[in-house]
């Protein structure tokens, strides 16, 4: 594929004699075409050649296609300059032709890219702890990350997902001392995880009350952490009990893990990081307790508690040492929510301080903001709103299945196009915007087939779909030059931007930037469909019409993919 950017750089480079890859990395896409196909902002310069940025456009403008630059006048058609900013248009018929070659030829493959070969990014996401309802709050992690993993799969990344499970400690042991003081009430042959959640918020409950009771889950957790045989077989089922009730969710969202290595996992590896902090004379007393000292103004991180036990830091930094020796990361991501940011500071810092700097460079927190209702209150916290992740998703497929009820009363599959739309629905809705803003959610908004949403992404693919069925073949090629209408281009132009958006995507570890690409790309297509025949008296018009609809609906059936939405075939 011809790289546009790259041949406008390389010619303002030899004007400017600065460097093309720099000059590359500023070259923007304007959001509105008529602006130009790129815009080189000349302000980025102005120190450099100590000029105002207005010249800067001029002086480029006036040689762009002198001397030894000629060979640009192949690819673009003309170049202006409002303001500081130099707005390039290239020739339209030989981008056309490019982009809808190479889209037409790749296929299935078409935006994949190879720069990830070589390089392995670990994600930590989901992570649920476990005997407790997959809650709405693990949703973002859960989803988030695994758009992250499609997205540096498809540039080539080595990608390890790790479910780093909250296996451990108090919280599983309040469920263990409940269920050992309970069981005889509770009915465990039909939906034996919901008769574990009734005993871990019955034993909660008591505990707000009576802060004594707590008594019971430490003792669990002592004869937990000594190997006691009856306690180790109640917390082995309980986590086998969580983990089936989650893969129901995980195979519903199309999110798989390379491992489910959690906080239990490294239960033999603690030794190891309170050895090799001491060795460093890294742990300091602190009322008891043993704490690494932060450089900056945050608090200290602990490591042991006072009665000596291992806590959720500890496991962290026992993790990371795995990660380093197993999978030798160039990044190693952690898809958790903002309050957590405190902790991974600590963690981060500490690593570094450990002696392991140039892996603690290489961690990333990625926060995102919270689910709220449709009043703004943080969702689950009122009472009668679902709050499982699986309540939410059943409602939601429920709706769905009205409302295709009620628009395709014939359609075949009903049952399953509706689990598409309803998990797709909720999934789109958590990408919609960029993460660290707080999510709203608001099932008529969600469910909206006409809003910016998952079903109306799935309806605009069904739609190209339907569009090629009606037709006795669809062509191999066609005379792209016939999509030059101001529409038809808008569609070209989002296409071939595809590859570029998932990068900046991966760039930012924001899978949003692919959901807004999406929406504009199913606009475009509707304008294009709304102003001009796909199937016309014209056969070269139309072929070439065909085959832009066709390309149209497999980039978005990709781009949904890649943030982990399936796309039905009719709806
Ligand atoms: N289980 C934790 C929680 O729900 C999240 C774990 C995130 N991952 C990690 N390596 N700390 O709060």
């Amino acid at each position: 594929m011809i790289d546009f950017k790259e041949k406008i750089a390389i010619a303002i480079s030899k004007i400017t004699n600065i460097d093309a890859d720099e000059i590359k990395r500023y070259i923007e896409v304007p959001q509105n075409n008529e602006m130009g196909d790129f815009a080189f902002p000349c302000f980025k310069l102005a120190k450099e050649l100590k000029k105002a940025p207005q010249m800067i456009a001029e002086d480029i403008k006036n040689s762009f296609f002198d001397g030894e630059n000629a060979e640009i006048s192949t690819y673009v058609g003309k170049a202006n300059v409002v303001g500081g900013y130099l707005n390039v248009f290239v020739k339209k018929d030989v981008y056309i032709e490019d982009v809808m070659k190479e889209a037409i030829t790749k296929g299935s493959n078409y935006g994949r890219s190879s720069i990830g070969n070589g390089k392995t990014i670990v994600i930590d996401y989901s992570s649920p702890n476990i005997a407790k309802p997959f809650h709405i709050g693990h949703l973002r992690s859960t989803v988030i990350g695994n758009s992250l993993y499609k997205l540096y799969d498809f540039l080539g990344y080595k990608v390890i997902g790790i479910n780093h499970l909250g296996d451990w400690g108090m919280g599983v042991c309040r469920t263990i001392a409940g269920y050992l003081m309970w069981k005889d009430e509770y009915d465990f042959t039909t939906r034996p995880i919901d008769a574990i959640l009734a005993i871990y918020v019955r034993y909660n409950k008591i505990e707000k009350e009576d802060p004594d009771f707590k008594q019971h889950a430490v003792d669990a957790l002592k004869k937990l952490e000594a190997g006691d045989e009856e306690i180790t077989k109640i917390w082995k089922w309980i986590i086998e009990v969580s983990l089936e009730n989650y893969q129901k969710i995980y195979d519903l969202m199309d999110c798989k893990f390379d491992s489910y290595n959690g906080e239990a996992f490294y239960n033999d590896k603690m030794d190891r990081v309170i050895k090799e902090l001491e060795d460093k004379n890294l742990l300091v007393e602190s009322e008891g307790a043993k704490v690494v000292m932060m450089d900056e103004d945050i608090p200290p991180c602990m490591i042991l508690t006072s009665q000596g036990t291992t806590i959720y830091a500890t496991r962290d930094l026992a993790a990371l040492l795995y990660r380093i020796d197993n999978y030798k990361f160039d990044k190693c991501l952690y898809l958790v929510a903002s309050e957590q940011s405190l902790h991974f500071k600590q963690i981060f810092e500490t690593l570094s301080k450990m002696g392991y700097k140039e892996y603690a460079d290489r961690c990333e927190h990625i926060p995102f903001g919270l689910v709220l209702d449709e009043d703004g209150q943080k969702m689950g916290s009122r009472k009668g709103n679902a709050t499982t992740l699986e309540e939410i998703f059943n409602e939601s497929i429920e709706k769905s299945l009205k409302i295709i009820e009620e628009k395709n009363p014939d359609l075949e599959d009903k049952n399953k196009v509706a689990e598409k739309v309803g998990v797709g629905a909720i999934i789109f809705n958590d990408l919609a915007n960029s993460r660290i803003k707080d999510e709203i959610f608001d099932w008529n908004q969600i469910l909206n087939f006409n809003g910016e949403t998952g079903p109306y992404l799935q309806y605009t693919y069904v739609r190209t779909r339907s569009i090629l069925r009606n037709l006795n073949e669809v062509p191999q090629e066609a005379d792209y030059k016939l999509l030059n209408d101001k529409e038809g281009y808008e569609v070209v132009r989002l296409i071939g931007s595809f590859a570029d958006t998932v990068k900046l995507a991966c760039d930012k570890n924001e899978p949003s930037i692919v959901s807004r690409y999406l929406l504009d790309l199913a606009k475009a297509f509707s304008r294009f469909y709304n102003e001009h025949h796909v199937i016309c008296d014209d056969k070269n018009v139309q072929n070439a019409r065909v085959l832009l609809t066709k390309v149209a609906g497999d980039v978005i059936k990709e781009g949904l993919s890649l943030l982990g939405i399936r796309c039905p075939e009719k709806m």
